[in-house]
């Protein structure tokens, strides 16, 4: 068999092939694939020294992703995305992960990116889901299904403890509205996290979500998403953009940049920054010193570079074959009790606090207690699944806060089931203890029946 293998940069690789067997020539017209061998039909590409069976394909105006989709293959489905609109000038193109078996949040991200940027060109985008159970879940549940076919799938309403869903903001107010809606998501599941490492975590999310307003002029604004990943002990956050890209925004002020590596290199440098006047060049330097000092892991793409960061193989910056236009920012932050990530702010040589989701949203009263209204935090008062969720918070909060005593609201609560009493403060009277609880807690504006279930959920506890 010979083959011979033609690059088109943007993002459409003729290969044709003669097979020895029945002498039929076969062309297939794939999306910009590394190493690649066509067999009677079946695409295959180049992996660790073997040929596996390729992971994107295009047909006409269908992308199909097949098993694992890596950052390689991610680059090429972008490409493949592309060229479908851009070179092949459809207006509607499918894209078909049925047989899609796994799938990371930084290249969904940018998918979604990609697929946002589409929608808003006027191009429609069919998403076939995974076939898989598991993996069509975590579609829906991400909201990557949302973000990429808005006109076949609803937002996701996914309140678990894996994902905060993949959201989108466009201006400021969205921004804070999206980080609020994360950081309420991070306390209602994490039980872990200390303050400090929250108040960490919501300063980076801060200042990556920033630069898409500040800097990107990207016509969508931007996707953020956090995933924890429990076992590691690890938050990952992922901000992604369609704008004009770290390079486009720092090379004009900085002549002396000659390339895209450089310009990523710069960029997380202390002080280094397009402007002056609009910022300090504290965000990416200081979100590369929380990864490092939690011995997480910081990816940055942008443009025809990559920059990763990692405790095992340290500051690595490399030229990519296919740009990303826009910015993806992937930070993993660890939280393991040892971690003292207060140490990473350090700006001109000066430690930095910044202020906090609790103290914004949870500020003491003059008599030093909190209020927390529980008609506002609650989603329902009927099962399990509602009052769980709102129980890790109280704790988290009551737990972070300085307060002396946290004020339960149950003004316009007018009924709660018992599984729900008992999630919430029968389990919460075991958690804290009798003393603490009762020294920490008061109940307030209290239903006479809502009372009374709530005092037998702690009864029927305190006899365990
Ligand atoms: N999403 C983005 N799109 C385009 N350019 C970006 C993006 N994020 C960062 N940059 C570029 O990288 C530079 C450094 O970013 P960094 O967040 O470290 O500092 P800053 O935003 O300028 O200042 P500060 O974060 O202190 O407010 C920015 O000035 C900008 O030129
Ligand atoms: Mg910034």
């Amino acid at each position: 068999m010979s083959w011979k293998r033609t690059f088109n940069p943007l993002g459409n690789n003729l290969h044709s092939h003669t097979s020895g067997n029945d002498n039929k020539r076969m062309v297939c017209q794939l999306s910009l694939c590394g190493g690649l061998k066509c067999h009677d039909g079946v695409h295959l590409k180049k992996s660790r020294g073997a040929y596996i069976e390729m992971s994107i394909f295009s047909v006409g105006n269908r992308v199909s992703v097949r098993g694992e989709l890596d950052a390689a293959d991610c680059s090429r489905l972008l490409a493949a995305m592309h060229n479908e609109v851009h070179v092949k000038k459809y207006q509607d193109i499918e894209l078909d992960f049925s047989d899609c078996t796994k799938a990371y949040p930084a290249e969904m991200v940018a998918v979604c990116v990609k697929c946002q940027q589409l929608w808003k060109e006027g191009v429609d985008i069919h998403l076939s889901l995974p076939t898989e159970r598991k993996m069509s879940k975590l579609f829906l549940n991400t909201n990557w299904a949302h973000l990429i076919d808005i006109r076949q799938f609803e937002p996701s309403r996914y309140r678990g403890y894996t994902h905060a869903p993949a959201l989108r903001f466009s201006s400021g107010k969205e921004q804070y509205e999206a980080i609020n809606k994360i950081l309420e998501i991070l306390l209602a599941a994490l039980l872990k996290l200390k303050r400090e490492d929250l108040r960490i975590i919501e300063w980076a999310l801060n200042e990556i979500t920033d630069n898409v307003i500040n800097h990107s002029q990207s016509p969508i604004g931007g996707l953020v998403q956090v995933t924890n990943h429990r076992q590691q002990s690890q938050i990952q956050f992922v901000v992604a953009d369609a704008g004009i890209g770290i390079p486009g925004s720092l090379r004009p002020a900085r002549p002396d940049i000659r390339n895209d590596q450089e310009a990523l290199d710069a960029a997380i440098r202390e002080g280094v920054t397009r402007d002056n006047a609009v910022g300090q060049g504290n965000g990416l330097y200081g979100t590369w010193q929380i990864s490092k000092k939690s011995f997480g892991r910081f990816r940055l793409l942008s443009g025809y570079a990559s920059l990763e960061s990692s405790e095992r193989d340290g500051l690595r910056i490399q030229k990519r074959d296919i740009p990303l236009s826009g910015t993806l920012v992937s930070c993993r932050i660890g939280y393991a009790a040892d971690l003292a990530l207060e140490d990473a702010l350090i700006f001109s040589g000066k430690r930095h606090v910044p202020t906090d989701y609790i103290e914004t949203h949870f500020e003491a009263r003059e008599d030093g207690s909190i209020v927390f209204d529980l008609s506002q935090e609650s989603e329902g008062f009927g099962s399990r699944a509602a009052g769980d969720p709102v129980r890790r918070k109280l704790h988290n909060v009551i737990r972070m806060s300085d307060a002396d005593r946290v004020i339960i609201d149950l003004d316009k609560v007018l009924l709660v089931s018992s599984s729900y009493a008992d999630e919430v403060f029968g389990k919460l009277f075991i958690e804290l203890g009798p003393l603490e609880f009762s020294r920490r807690i008061d109940i307030q504006n209290v239903d006479p029946l809502v009372q009374a279930l709530i005092d037998k959920a702690i009864l029927q506890r305190m006899r365990q």
